[in-house]
């Protein structure tokens, strides 16, 4: 007897099949018990009827609790009622394990109860979606890269110096020396667009961030590319054709786990090119009409991301901010030498940066001055320095966060639902 995944059942319609999973609700109506079992690939539908059954399958089927672990067999059906337009008319059942009282019930429970049971709250149809969601949205990143020719290239999780600044790094020891958990791939692929020309990392990123925000992990994942020869514009050009990519992907394949979210897919339809590109300065302006009492030479901060990402139905580009709230390795504007070459996307809807990233300091001697004034250790950064001495040219890239552009394209309100175990500032386990 053939073995079937859910979402492959109406390959064997008119035939009995086995079904391996785990019970996620049933109800009974008189002489028949109505199973639901989910495989990971779907659910369905599995319907016990007294008059077909022995008296031992029918008793066994009133004592399955929630989660069960149990392999149905059963002729398959076609319902046009039927969530997936199929039911199993059950014939038999194995049970790999009565479980009881399983913790997790379908009635409301608080945030706290459901994140202390993590590796148990996968399982729902919610965190299902989103993290399906979300293995969607990394095929599509990397798709987006390949596509166009750009060579994945790992960066180390070990590294011996600061990208994004000291605040929030993560020291550890390294056989007696001291070692960072990386906080950005960045400056390896610096290393990597001067010998492959296009390059792009994927990997899991740390930052010890203190304060607690619905907009910040602790770990979490970022696809970094990095361009020789591509300068600011061609660098806005490249993060605007990748989100649209993104959620035009998304859209087409995940239809039906948005709808699972309740998603209003109406503003995601609008992200198309172009988005509005504007600059730090015009930016302000708009916090200061909008009432706020922003000051020119600040960073944004998460409210005033909130307003500026309102203003706009689609991701919106600012461009060079003051180079003093901006990371060493940025290079100064010619025309203004106190703005850096750099960009951050904001998604629409209030959610605020999902990029960061601009054109790169190419120059031996500004760069040593940079990393100076940064009051960065230089014996750290010789490697780095080594680039522009050994055929520098003018390169750009960026780094996108799949978790903020997960809560954003899935509509959630705080980022732990979407990384599968999240790292926050009050939480390691589970
Ligand atoms: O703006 P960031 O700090 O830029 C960089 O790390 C650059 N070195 C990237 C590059 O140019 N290659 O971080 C980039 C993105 C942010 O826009 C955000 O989406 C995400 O990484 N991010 C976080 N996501 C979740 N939790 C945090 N604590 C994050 N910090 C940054
Ligand atoms: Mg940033």
């Amino acid at each position: 007897m053939e073995k079937s995944y859910i979402n492959t059942i109406s390959r064997f319609e008119g035939q009995v099949v086995r079904v391996m999973g785990w019970l996620s609700n049933k109800r009974s109506s008189g002489s028949i018990r109505f199973l639901l079992v989910r495989d990971g690939t779907g659910i369905i539908q599995a319907v016990v009827s007294r008059a077909d059954v022995s008296t031992a399958v029918f008793e066994l089927s009133d004592q399955l609790g929630q989660e069960s672990s149990l392999e149905v067999q059963g002729l398959v059906r076609a319902d046009r009622r039927a969530p997936g337009g199929y039911e199993l008319v059950v014939s038999d059942i194995t049970v790999f394990q009565l479980v009881q009282d399983y913790p997790i019930t379908p009635k409301e429970h608080g945030t706290t109860f459901l994140m202390d049971r993590r590796h148990l709250w996968l399982r729902s149809s919610r965190q299902h979606a989103i993290l399906k969601i979300r293995h969607g949205l990394i095929t599509a990143a990397r798709k987006f890269f390949d596509d166009r020719d750009f060579v994945l290239l790992d960066a180390p999780i070990f590294t011996p110096a600061a990208c994004e600044g000291t605040t929030t790094l993560f020291e550890t020891d390294y056989f007696g020396e001291r070692a960072y958990l990386t906080q950005s791939g960045q400056l390896y692929m610096e290393a990597g667009a001067m010998a492959f020309g296009k390059v792009y990392c994927f990997g899991p990123t740390f930052r010890a961030e203190k304060s607690k925000t619905r907009r910040h992990l602790i770990e979490f994942w970022m696809i970094e590319p990095e361009v020789a020869y591509c300068d600011l514009e061609g660098d806005m050009e490249l993060a605007e054709d990748f989100v649209a990519f993104i959620v035009e992907w998304i859209l087409h394949h995940y239809q039906t786990e948005l709808k699972v979210l309740e998603r209003d897919i109406e503003p995601l339809e609008k992200v198309i090119k172009p988005f509005p590109r504007i600059s730090y300065d015009e930016a302000v302006d708009i916090l200061k009409q909008k009432g706020g009492s922003f000051e020119w030479g600040n960073d944004f901060g998460g409210g005033d991301e909130t307003v500026l990402s309102q203003t706009f139905d689609r991701p919106v580009i600012i461009h060079r901010y003051p180079a003093s709230v901006k990371a060493f390795y940025m290079k100064n504007d010619h025309q203004n030498p106190d703005l850096a070459l750099c960009m951050d996307m904001l998604a629409p809807e209030g959610y605020g940066e999902i990029i960061g990233g601009g054109q790169r300091e190419d120059d031996l001697g500004a760069l040593v001055e940079k990393i100076k004034k940064h009051n960065l250790p230089m014996e750290a950064f010789d490697w780095y320095l080594d680039l522009r001495k050994y055929g520098t040219v003018p390169h750009a890239g960026f780094g996108l966060g799949i978790e903020r552009t997960l809560s954003w394209i899935c509509g959630l309100s705080h980022l732990r639902e979407t990384i599968p175990f999240p790292r926050l500032i009050y939480r390691l386990k589970p």
